[in-house]
This record gives structure tokens, sequence and C-alpha cells, in this order.
């Protein structure tokens, strides 16, 4: 009577033991594909949106700014912003540290890549559509062709201008992205790029939180 108790607690403890050794295996396998399942949805659709729905967020920056540092050796900084209107966008050039009533040429250059301390890794002006380099009094121009801005007698400069052939984010050559430059030098409408010389202060036009 004895021995048939042991045995069938002995068969019993085994049987315990291996189904939870079972279960323990089956609640580790069923946790992996839930946990998927929970953040999949969640992140697929954001990091793959259809185009229309990229195309949508896209349209929907509507303002940008790029902070100016200065390149090695000079102090001239500050913010350029940028707002997008239904005629281009409303560029605002803040900028400090510069020699007083000098005059700099402003550009959006090709890359938002500042990187190289002398400005030079953001390459060329800005011109998606091969125009030569002109002044903003002349419609057909590089993209980036800003124009100049002009210190007051403490040194900084306040520069506005509607570019007209730029869009923040849109389809008429978008700067999100690229960056912008101050040069030494004005611009003097001049083949290939004015004229305007060493690179002072750079920045990157990111997307700004707006108001
Ligand atoms: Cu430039
Ligand atoms: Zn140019």
């Amino acid at each position: 009577m004895q021995k048939t108790t042991l045995a069938l607690t002995a068969a019993l403890l085994f049987v315990l033991a291996y189904s939870a050794t079972a279960m323990h295996h089956e609640e580790g396998a069923a946790t992996q594909p839930a946990t998927q399942a929970a953040t999949q949805p969640a992140t697929q659709p954001a990091a793959q949106p259809d185009a229309h729905g990229h195309a949508a967020m896209m349209a929907s920056i509507n303002d940008a700014v790029a902070v100016m540092v200065p390149t090695q050796g000079n102090l001239a900084h500050g913010t350029v912003r940028f707002q997008q209107t239904d005629n281009g966008v409303a560029v605002t050039a803040d900028i400090t540290g510069l020699d007083p009533g000098s005059t700099h040429a402003i550009h959006v250059h090709q890359y938002g890549d500042v990187t190289g301390s002398d400005g030079k890794s953001a390459g060329g002006h800005y011109n998606p559509q091969g125009h030569d380099h002109g002044l903003p009094e002349q419609g057909a121009r590089h993209a980036g062709d800003l124009g100049n801005l002009t210190a007051d007698e403490a040194g900084n400069a306040h520069y506005e201008i509607t570019a007209e052939n730029i869009s923040i984010a849109g389809l008429n050559n978008p700067v999100i992205g690229r960056g912008v430059i101050i040069h030494a030098k004005v611009d003097d409408g001049g083949q290939p790029t004015g004229n305007a010389g060493a690179r002072i202060a750079m920045g990157v036009i990111g997307i700004a939180k707006g108001e």
C-alpha cells in the first residue's frame, strides 16, 4: 500500500515537473509573437508612409531655421529663418559679429554639411535648375542666390527677402536640409558665384518648431 502511494506520488511529481517545463517553454514561445505584434503595427506605418502621406507631411512644413555659426577665425553668427508663403519663402536673417557697415553675400548652398571648419563642405550654390548666378533683382538665377545683407554700426545685420524661386519642402526647389553661407565680401552678381570670397558663417536649414 505504501509502495503504491510512493510510486503514484513520484509519477505525479514527474508529470507536474514535465508540464511546468512545457508550459514555461510555451510561454516563452507565446510572448515573442505578442511583442512583435505590439511593436510592428505601431512603427511600420510611420516608417513607411505611402507617397501621398509623405507628400502631405512634407507640404505641411512651413517653418525652417538655420542656426549660423562662425567658420574658423570668424565671429559672425545668428539665425536665418524661412517661412513658407503663397509667393515663395520669406527669409529673415539676423546676423551679429560683422564689421560695422560691411556688406556680405548670403546664399543657400547645396549641402547641409557644416563639418568643414571653413564652410566648404556645404558645396556650391544650390542650383537645381542649372541657371547662371545672379542677384535677387534678376529673375533667373541660382535658387540659392539671396543677395546681400549689410551690418549697422554695431555690426548687426537684419535682412529680409521673399524668394519666389524656392520652397521650404515643396516641389519648387526645396531648401530643407541644405546649407546657408554668409561670405566675407559682397555678391556683385558676377559669374560664376558673385566674387563673394571666403565663408564666414555657416548653418543647416532644419525644420523649425514654428509659432
Ligand atoms: Cu555662397
Ligand atoms: Zn549663385
